[in-house]
C-alpha cells in the first residue's frame, strides 16, 4: 500500500480545493479512475451509497453544477441543489454558518462555486466535511482543467512534451490557472496568447512562452484551449469590440489549418461566444473536443468523488 500509483492510499486529504500541489502521480490516478468509470459503468460501485451532497453554486452554471449532479447520482449518493436566491443566504446568514445548518442536515459532501478567491479553502479549515472547488473566483477550477487534461490525453495519447496554447482572457480565468498547473505538472510546454489586458506579469513567469500575436502562437501548437471574455469580472469597460477581438483573437478553421500542427486540436470549457472567441465552423468541426470534454466531465468528477470517500474511510480507519 506503498506505492504512489495507489492514489487513495496517498490521497490522505478530504477535499479538492485546487491543483496546486499535486503532483504527477496524483493527477494520473485521478485519471485512471475516470478512465475506469469511462470504461466500465458496473465499476462505480455505489461508493456514495447514503451520502449527501450539497451544490452551492453561488455564480452560474450549466456544466459544472448538471455534471456533478450527474456525478453523485451515479455514485449512488443524493444532490442536494442549493438555490441562493430562494436561501437564507438572502436574509444575512453567512456561508459558513449555511454549511453549518446543512451538516445539521447529513451533509458530508460540499461542491461550492464561489466569485470570491479562497472562501472554499477557507470553509474547508473550518468543517470536518469535505469540500470540492467547483469554481474559486480566478483562482482554480480544478475540476475543469482534470476534465480537460483527461480528454486531450484521450485524444493524443499523451501529454508530455505536447504544446498546449491558451487563448483569451486567461488573467480573469481560473480554468487557465488549474490547467497551467496541471499542464506543467505532466510535461506540457504552455504558452498564452491574448490582448495586454488579459495578461499579466505574474503569468509570464509560469508558462513557456506569452505572446499578443495570435498567428505566431499557433505555430506548432497540439491543442489550443480557448477561453471566452469573462466580461463579469471586468472592472473597466474594454477599449475593443466583439469584432475587433475576434479579428484579432478569433479562433477559426482556417487560421488554426494555417499556423498550427495539422492534427491540432481545440477546447473549450464552455460557454462558447460564438464568433467572439471562436467561430462555429471550428467549435463544430473535426478538430473540436468540446462536447468529449463535457461528457468525460462526469467520469473526472466522479472519480475526485469516490477517490475523496476513499480517503474519508481510510483517515476513519486508522484514527
Ligand atoms: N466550464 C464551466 O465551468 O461551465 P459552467 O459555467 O457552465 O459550469
Amino acid at each position: 500500500m506503498s506505492s504512489r500509483k495507489n492514489f487513495s492510499a496517498k490521497w490522505t486529504r478530504k477535499d479538492l480545493i485546487g491543483l496546486k500541489g499535486l503532483n504527477s502521480e496524483d493527477l494520473n490516478a485521478i485519471f485512471k479512475r475516470a478512465e475506469k468509470f469511462q470504461k466500465n459503468p458496473a465499476s462505480q460501485n455505489l461508493k456514495l451509497k447514503g451520502e449527501l451532497a450539497a451544490l452551492i453554486f453561488l455564480e452560474a452554471s450549466t456544466r459544472t453544477r448538471m455534471s456533478f449532479e450527474v456525478a453523485v447520482n451515479r455514485l449512488g449518493g443524493h444532490s442536494l441543489i442549493f438555490s441562493a436566491q430562494a436561501s437564507s443566504l438572502e436574509k444575512g446568514e453567512t456561508l459558513l454558518d449555511t454549511v453549518k445548518n446543512l451538516e445539521a442536515l447529513g451533509v458530508r459532501f460540499f461542491i461550492i462555486r464561489n466569485g470570491e478567491n479562497g472562501v472554499i479553502k477557507s470553509l474547508s479549515e473550518k468543517s470536518p466535511s469535505s469540500f470540492i472547488n467547483a469554481g474559486d473566483g480566478t483562482n482554480e477550477h480544478p475540476t475543469q482543467a482534470l476534465l480537460d487534461i483527461f480528454t486531450l490525453k484521450k485524444s493524443k495519447g499523451k501529454i508530455k512534451g505536447l504544446k498546449v496554447l491558451i487563448v483569451g482572457d486567461i488573467l480573469h480565468s481560473r480554468v487557465a490557472r488549474s490547467n497551467i498547473l496541471a499542464l506543467k505538472e505532466l510535461g506540457a510546454a504552455v504558452f498564452l496568447c491574448g490582448p495586454h489586458e488579459f495578461l499579466s506579469d505574474e503569468l509570464r513567469d509560469l508558462v513557456a512562452g506569452i505572446s499578443n500575436n495570435l498567428n505566431e502562437s499557433l505555430i506548432d501548437s497540439d491543442a489550443v484551449l480557448c477561453l471566452r471574455i469573462q466580461r463579469e469580472r471586468l472592472k473597466e469597460e474594454l477599449n475593443f469590440t466583439a469584432r475587433d477581438y475576434f479579428q484579432n483573437f478569433g479562433l477559426t478553421e482556417e487560421r488554426v489549418k494555417k499556423y498550427a500542427k495539422p492534427d491540432c486540436v481545440i477546447l473549450h470549457p464552455g460557454p462558447l461566444n460564438r464568433e467572439v472567441e471562436i467561430s462555429s465552423e471550428l467549435a463544430d468541426g473535426p478538430r473540436s473536443l468540446i462536447l468529449r470534454q463535457v461528457h468525460n466531465g462526469v467520469f473526472i468528477r466522479m472519480a475526485v468523488l469516490s477517490l475523496i470517500k476513499e480517503s474519508l474511510i481510510s483517515r476513519k480507519n486508522h484514527g
